[in-house]
């Protein structure tokens, strides 16, 4: 199959290596990138040299960012290619109109590494969906908070002061708001919602970060053998659902609270199989990579999910109340 990457950064440049030294039914042929970077003759400025190729028969988005990556995904879909990408912004903010244009257009739409990275957990609830309703999720799930909540306790170093080391060692953004805000796992949670629940998820969900955790806060939680994690949860019951993002008090004795630096550890719980825990790398060129890769080997095998979002669940935030510890 020969495919196109949209977007050559960290992600990009891991699926191509990937697919280069493993993989050889497929072929990167055309690559999105920008008009003072064409390093490779398979490179191109212009994003309609890949729509309007018939040969393409894939085009993986890994952008980032809502536009112009939601208009590339929806032109692509339009045009009959199969669409696979990690960037949780867009599919958070337009997945329904995404599965609608996929089914419609009889391609695959497939968003396993937009949550977890190299984590296989966008495909795990999807099987367990085929049996049962998935009761709830919770967990890390990002790398780059985890990394700083980890570092102020074992340090016992302030917030301002992580965050700065983080970006020098590469593990934060420039601009670290998405991540320390919560936006970051805000989509995420979006997403493994609306995968785990059938719903259109709500944007309006209540979400707090970690820009205001303290080393005096982390060293009370400490005195009472607790932690803090910033994690995105959701729960469904009763022909309801609620989803929340928040820093969290977590029991030391719990594998959440000893998961270390920019690791990820995500849970979900259904009544058959019980409780599911993945851990692994939830960012990062290679491991992202390789769930792109995972999607693309199974688009080729013929697996074309579906996301039907009309369940009618009725958002109800109410059923978060109350305190919650791990
Ligand atoms: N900024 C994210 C993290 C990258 O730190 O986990 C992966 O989504």
């Amino acid at each position: 199959m020969k495919i196109a990457i949209l977007g050559y950064g960290t992600v990009g440049r891991g699926v191509a290596q990937i697919i280069e030294e493993r993989v050889p039914e497929v072929e990167v042929a055309r690559i999105l990138e920008l008009p003072d970077r064409l390093t490779d003759p398979r490179m191109t400025p212009n994003y309609q040299d890949i729509v309007d190729d018939p040969a393409i028969e894939l085009v993986v988005e890994c952008m980032g960012g809502i536009e112009p990556a939601h208009t590339f995904i929806l032109q692509a879909l339009n045009a009959g290619k199969h669409v696979v990408t990690s960037n949780k912004a867009v599919v958070a903010a337009h997945f329904a109109e995404f599965a609608e244009a996929a089914s419609k257009a009889g391609v695959g739409l497939l968003i396993e590494a937009s949550v977890g990275g190299g984590i296989p957990w966008i495909a795990s609830i999807e099987k367990v969906r085929r049996i049962e309703d998935v009761q709830s999720f919770s967990g890390i799930m990002n790398g780059t908070t985890n990394y700083i909540v980890y570092s102020m306790l074992k340090d016992g170093a302030d917030f301002a002061e992580v965050l700065s080391k983080a970006q020098e060692l590469g593990f934060a953004e420039r601009d670290p708001t998405a991540d320390i805000d919560g936006i970051d796992v805000r989509n995420k949670t979006i997403i493994s919602a609306s995968v785990a629940f059938d719903v259109a998820c709500t944007q309006d969900l209540p979400v707090s970060g970690i820009r205001n955790l303290t080393k005096y806060d982390l060293s009370l939680f400490g005195s009472r053998d607790l932690t803090v994690k910033l994690i995105g949860r959701g729960v469904q019951a009763d022909g309801r659902y609620a989803v929340s993002v928040e820093p969290v008090a977590v029991s030391t004795s719990t594998l959440e609270a000893n998961v270390p630096t920019n690791f990820n550890l995500v849970t979900l719980d259904a009544p058959s199989i019980g409780e599911l825990k993945f851990y692994g790398q939830g960012a990062g060129s290679l491991p992202t990579g390789n769930a792109i890769v995972q999607d693309i080997l199974d688009c080729v095998a013929g697996r074309r999910p579906t996301y039907d979002f009309s369940r009618g669940l009725v958002y109800d935030p109410a059923m978060l109340h109350g305190p919650y510890v791990f």
